[in-house]
C-alpha cells in the first residue's frame, strides 16, 4: 500500500527534522506536513526540502475536526506521526488552557479522525504519538525512568502530555487504533526556538544578555541531539510492535549549571572571546514553580529490541548546534522579532 504519512507539527523544532528525514530517506512515501504555524512553527525550517515531489504542506489546526477529515480524505492518509503540541513548560505556567486545547483535545480530534477514516482495515495503519519523559514527573538523585514508571506529571504541560498519552492508549484498547508511543528526553539542535534553555542561552551569549539560571542551577536533564530523536522515531515507526511504548534518551545527564558552563566555554572559543568571559552573564533568578529536579531516561528497551542508540556525543552535537546558530543569524533575527519580545519581557 502506498504510504501517505501525516506528520503534525512538522514546521516546529523536532517535527522539521522528522519531516526532512522521511522526505529524503523514503522517496516513495508521500509526506503531508500539517501545522498551524503558531509562534513555534516556521517554514524556514524546511526551506531545503519544500519543493520535493513527495512533500506537501497543509496549514491547519488540529482543533479543527472538519479540516482534519478533509485532509485525511484529500491525501488518503495511511499513517500519522503526531508531534503538534504546545511544548514549553514556562508558557504552560502562564497560559495552561492553550496546552489543554492543543495537547489533549487536538490529540483526541486526530485519534477520532484516524479511527473513522481507517475503520475498514484499522490494522493496516499506524498512529505514532510523540511524547515526553516529563509525564513521569521527577526523580531524586538516583534511578531512571523506564517504560513502566508510573505517570506523575507536575506542570500543566506535562499533565496535558500525560493526558494525551492516556487517550492514545484508550483509543488503542477501546477502538483498536494501532498506536505506538515514544517518550523522549530533552532535545537540542538546529531550529530550536530560543525560549528553551540551550537556544535561549546561545542567543543571549551572542547578544551579551543575562543568562537566567532558575534556582541554583542544580536541576538535571538528559540531553539528546534532535537528529537522533528523529532517527528513533523512524525506527519505532517502522519496527515497533503495535501498542508498544519506548523511552528515548541520550544517556547524557547534565546539571543545568554545568551545561551552561560547557556552553560558555565552547561559545567563548568560537566567538574569539577570552576563556570564561561570558560567565559574567550568568544570573540566578527565581525558580520555575513546580520545577522537576531531575529527568533521566533508561533507553535500554529501544537499544536492545530495536538497535537504536545516539549517533553523536554531546560535545559533537552541541558544537554543531552552536555552529548552526552562528551561521543562521537571519533565522534567529526572524524568530526573535515581534511577539518574542513581549514573551521575553513577561517571562524574565
Ligand atoms: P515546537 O513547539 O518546536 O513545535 C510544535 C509545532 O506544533 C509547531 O510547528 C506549531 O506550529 C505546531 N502546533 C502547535 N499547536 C498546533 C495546533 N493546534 N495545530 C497544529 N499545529 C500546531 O515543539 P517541539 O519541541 O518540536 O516538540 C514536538 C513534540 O515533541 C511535542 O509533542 C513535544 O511534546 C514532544 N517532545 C519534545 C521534546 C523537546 O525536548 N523539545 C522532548 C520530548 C518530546
Ligand atoms: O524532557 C523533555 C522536555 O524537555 C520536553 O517535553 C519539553 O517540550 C521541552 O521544552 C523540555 O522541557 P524542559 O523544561 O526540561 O526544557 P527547558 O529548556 O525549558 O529547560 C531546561 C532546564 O533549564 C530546566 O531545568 C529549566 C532550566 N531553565 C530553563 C530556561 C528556559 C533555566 O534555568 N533558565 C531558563 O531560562
Amino acid at each position: 500500500m502506498q504510504k501517505n504519512i501525516l506528520i503534525t507539527g512538522g514546521a516546529g523544532f523536532i517535527g522539521s527534522h522528522v519531516v526532512r528525514l522521511f522526505v529524503t530517506k523514503y522517496p516513495d512515501y508521500k509526506i503531508i506536513n500539517l501545522d498551524a504555524l503558531t509562534y513555534a512553527g516556521n517554514l524556514e525550517n524546511l526551506k531545503d526540502i519544500e519543493h520535493s515531489s513527495n512533500y506537501v504542506f497543509e496549514k491547519a489546526n488540529i482543533l479543527e475536526a472538519e479540516k482534519l477529515k478533509e485532509i485525511f480524505s484529500k491525501h488518503h492518509i495511511t499513517d500519522v506521526i503526531h508531534l503538534a503540541a504546545e511544548s514549553h513548560v514556562d508558557r504552560s505556567i502562564l497560559s495552561p488552557m492553550d496546552f489543554i486545547y492543543t495537547n489533549i483535545i487536538g490529540t483526541v480530534n486526530l485519534l477520532q479522525t484516524a479511527k473513522d477514516f481507517w475503520k475498514a482495515d484499522l490494522a493496516a495503519h499506524r498512529f505514532h504519538h510523540v511524547s515526553t519523559d516529563e509525564v513521569y514527573g521527577t526523580l531524586g538523585d538516583e534511578g531512571f525512568f523506564t517504560e513502566t514508571t508510573a505517570y506523575s506529571p507536575n506542570s500543566p504541560y506535562s499533565a496535558s502530555k500525560a493526558s494525551s498519552d492516556h487517550f492514545v492508549r484508550a483509543y488503542g484498547e477501546t477502538y483498536g487504533i494501532p498506536y505506538v508511543v515514544t517518550n523522549c528526553s530533552n532535545n537540542y539542535g538546529p531550529n530550536h526556538f530560543p525560549e528553551k534553555l540551550i537556544p535561549l542561552f546561545i542567543n543571549n551569549i551572542i547578544t551579551n544578555k543575562p543568562l537566567p539560571v532558575y534556582g541554583k542551577g542544580e536541576n538535571t536533564r538528559d540531553w539528546l541531539y534532535v537528529i537522533d530523536h528523529a532517527r528513533a522515531i523512524d525506527t519505532v515507526f517502522h519496527h515497533a510492535a503495535n501498542h508498544a511504548t519506548y523511552n528515548v534518551g541520550g544517556f547524557n545527564e547534565w546539571k543545568n549549571i554545568d551545561l551552561v558552563k560547557l556552553l560558555i566555554k565552547l561559545m567563548d572559543e568560537k566567538l574569539g572571546r577570552p576563556a570564561g568571559t561570558s560567565e559574567a552573564l550568568i544570573t540566578y533568578v527565581k525558580d520555575r514553580p513546580g520545577h522537576d529536579l531531575r529527568y533521566a531516561i533508561d533507553a535500554t528497551r529501544i537499544n536492545k529490541e530495536l538497535g537504536w542508540s545516539p549517533s553523536v556525543t554531546f560535545e559533537e552535537g552541541l558544537s554543531a548546534t552552536i555552529d548552526w546558530y552562528l551561521s543562521n543569524t537571519e533565522w534567529l533575527q526572524h524568530v526573535t522579532s515581534g511577539n518574542y519580545q513581549k514573551y521575553y519581557e513577561e517571562q524574565y
